[in-house]
């Protein structure tokens, strides 16, 4: 067999472990991860039957589910609220209930972890009899500046429980700007804001809706969530929510829009988070309980892509098992 004539062989920087892992250009760890939670009031945890693995978390099983992530090196949580349909309204009320769930949990991880980063989530669709992320006309139509008025005491009931950083998933014009204004005036000045920027009106969404039991009661959320078409939309919001005084920026799902969170790299110099949402763990998630894929390798391979498209975080529902794999080292 005659010899190739080759100067370059690519393969020499991949004949080892060593060799391989000195090339690298891309990591994943704990600290990269923040945890999504479903909690309830309920006295126990159910599971969700999309998401294998995961459960609507009761006060308790909550302090287990963080304690476990927490000895695995994971620093984030961010917290989603199923709330009881007697204290669902049309105005969203409840979001901003001091004693509410949210601020509740909040206080009680804080006095337990002083450490962890809480993240929360503000948007109506939780609080809402409508299941929109805001408020709705009697026409149907998502009205935009009425509902910052509520997202921004939604925002300074969670600041005021401790809550460390603010995420706003409700696409509403101009409430990043608002969330920023209202938290400075009351002395918030330190609690940061990660706005998703770039979220789409995504099919892969469904186990989250069921989760919480948040789904529209009427229309879709194409109004205000991003046409999944669209990447330039994206950098126009990107642009605002820099101006508007976000800490970070999110783009959100994370796997089927990977050159979304590049483009949203290459254009700011803020940190970007990537969401794979709920839909994404499903998928992932079904195929490797039918043994159609390995769940360690999968799930390993989709989190690195999602930081090599140039994320640095990430908000994934495998965050403990991903980082209990990374701990026990790769192959
Ligand atoms: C709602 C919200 C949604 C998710 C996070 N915040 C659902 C939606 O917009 O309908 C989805 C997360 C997931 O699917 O894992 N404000």
């Amino acid at each position: 067999m005659a010899r190739l004539d080759l100067t370059a062989r690519p393969r020499r920087n991949r004949k080892s472990a060593a060799i391989r892992d000195a090339v690298r250009e891309t990591w994943l760890g704990p600290e990269h991860f923040v945890y999504p939670l479903f909690i309830h009031e309920g006295g126990s945890d159910i599971e969700i039957s999309a998401m294998p693995g995961r459960s609507r978390l009761s006060p308790e099983g909550l302090l287990r589910e963080v304690g476990r992530a927490v000895e695995l090196d994971i620093r984030s949580v961010v917290l989603f609220p199923a709330i009881d349909e007697a204290l669902k309204s049309a105005d969203g009320r409840e979001s901003f209930n001091d004693e509410g769930l949210i601020p509740r949990t909040i206080r009680a991880l804080k006095q337990r972890w002083p450490e962890l980063v809480v993240v929360t989530d503000v948007a109506l669709d939780p609080y809402s009899s409508e299941g929109h992320d805001g408020l709705v006309a009697p026409d149907g139509r998502v009205l935009n500046d009425e509902t910052v008025e509520v997202l921004v005491k939604q925002a300074l009931s969670q600041a005021r429980a401790g809550a460390d950083i603010i995420s706003p998933s409700d696409m509403m014009d101009g409430r990043v700007l608002a969330i920023r204004e209202g938290l400075d005036d009351a002395g918030f000045t330190e609690v940061s804001i990660l706005a998703y920027t770039a979220k789409y009106a995504s099919a892969f969404y469904g186990p989250f809706r069921e989760a919480l039991d948040s789904a529209p009661k009427h229309g879709d959320k194409k109004t205000y969530q991003m046409d999944p078409a669209n990447v330039r939309e994206a950098l126009r919001e990107v642009e605002l929510d820099e101006g508007e005084g976000a800490d970070m920026i999110m783009v959100k799902p994370a796997g089927p829009y990977l050159d979304v969170i590049r483009a949203v790299r290459e254009a700011t110099p803020l940190p970007v988070a990537a969401y794979q949402v709920s839909g994404e763990y499903a998928m992932l998630k079904a195929a490797c309980e039918r043994g159609w894929l390995d769940e360690r390798k999968a799930v390993l391979e989709s989190l690195i892509a999602i930081r090599r498209a140039g994320a640095d975080l990430i908000l994934s529902y495998f965050a403990p098992e991903a980082a209990s794999w990374l701990r026990a080292g790769s192959d």
